[in-house]
């Protein structure tokens, strides 16, 4: 029987475009011969649309994309739009609105791919930040801003429902691999109101994974052992902001932002998840085909893992590991990328 997946395409701004056509153009290939459709529905949203409706992300768009399996983003972001605009109006209102309240980001360092550490070791573990609570949900304001006397607030939102819903998710994803490790990284020692509620959810939920081993790291000490022995991490949970910044940490140790990939999930499947490579919108080289595709197709492969797809997932991931052992410095360009990884998912 043929199976459909609907898939709504958020091309974007900058560099987007042309990593998306190149992670389409590698989940064509994994698929071609299978049972499996897509049907694409392209979204024109982004700094265009806004210059020309002032619009970032109406009622009827946010509708429009919910009614699709999954979503797949390139970048969002330009020079030409107020900072914080579009960032703001519609990533970040895709995330908050969908639930997405699994941000995954997986950092796995692939033989052959240069590291600034001088004894990386074996990196595969996987960052769980929670994508809806946290400090970066608009719970704030400023009053007398710009005056001597100006006060600003940016509260730091985490319920005990957000905190176990995500916890449980990193447990599962923990257990379901071969090393059943998860980290807790917080900075209860300070942040003792979050960080307490955390850890004991932590402890509550560990109860109903025995084969778990539990671990806790303060987030400053995370950033060094990130660097002296980032063999250590699994899986770690954490909150929204030390997820944000770990994860470019994480990114940094693995060989770049061009390899880094993520998915914003709703593991309750009430909604599309949506699957976006870690980086922005990259302007600086925008149009002249020097971007790296890398990083969206192996959100393509986080994309169909989480459809059940695994092992059109795997196939994707063997291909960019096979191509990134090859890789021996030639420049070539966003499509050669994924030319040679298609080729290689349909060998
Ligand atoms: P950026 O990630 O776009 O670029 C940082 C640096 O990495 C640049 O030098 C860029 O050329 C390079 N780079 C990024 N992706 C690359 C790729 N695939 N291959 C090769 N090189 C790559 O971050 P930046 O410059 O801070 O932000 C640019 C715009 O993107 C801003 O408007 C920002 O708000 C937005 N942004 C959007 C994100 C998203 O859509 N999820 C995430 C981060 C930033
Ligand atoms: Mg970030």
């Amino acid at each position: 029987m043929t199976r459909t997946i609907r898939l709504a395409v958020v091309a974007g701004d900058g560099i987007g475009p042309e990593v998306v056509a190149e992670g389409l153009k590698v989940l064509g290939a994994v698929l071609d011969g299978s049972d499996v459709q897509v049907e694409q529905t392209p979204f024109d949203l982004g700094a265009a649309r806004w210059h020309r409706t002032g619009e970032t992300l109406t009622d009827a768009d946010l509708e429009a994309i919910a009614d699709h399996d999954a979503i797949l983003l390139g970048a969002i972001g330009d020079p030409s739009v107020p900072s914080g605009v579009l960032e703001r109006g519609l990533l970040l209102k895709l995330r908050f609105a969908l639930d997405h309240y699994v941000n995954l980001r997986p950092s796995t360092l692939y033989p052959g791919v240069p590291t600034p550490l001088a004894r990386p070791g074996e990196i595969d573990f996987v960052v769980v930040r929670e994508g809806t609570e946290g400090p970066y949900v608009g719970n704030g304001g400023a009053i007398r801003a710009g005056t001597p006397h100006e006060v600003a607030n940016e509260v730091s939102v985490n319920t005990a429902y957000g905190v176990e819903r995500v916890v449980r998710d990193a447990f599962a994803r923990a257990q379901a691999r071969p090393r059943k490790k998860l980290t807790l990284v917080h900075k209860h020692n300070v942040l003792v109101h979050a960080g307490h509620l955390w850890r004991r959810t932590v402890e509550a939920v560990a109860a109903e994974f025995p084969d778990v081993a539990v671990d806790y790291a303060h987030v400053d000490a995370a950033t060094i052992y990130l660097v002296t022995d980032p063999a250590r991490f699994d899986v770690i949970v954490t909150d929204n902001l030390f997820g944000d910044i770990l994860t470019d940490l994480a990114a940094a140790i693995t060989g770049g932002i061009g390899l880094a990939a993520s998915g914003n999930i709703n593991p309750d499947r009430t909604t599309p998840s949506m699957f976006e490579p870690v980086h922005g919108s990259a302007p600086d080289i925008a149009g002249q085909a020097k971007a790296d595709p890398t990083a969206t197709v192996l959100s393509v492969a986080l994309l169909l893992e989480h459809l059940g797809l695994g092992d059109e997932a795997r196939r994707i991931s063997d291909a960019v590991a096979a191509d990134i052992a090859g890789r021996d410095g030639t420049t070539r360009s966003t499509s050669q990328v994924g030319d040679a990884l298609a080729a290689r998912v349909r060998s």
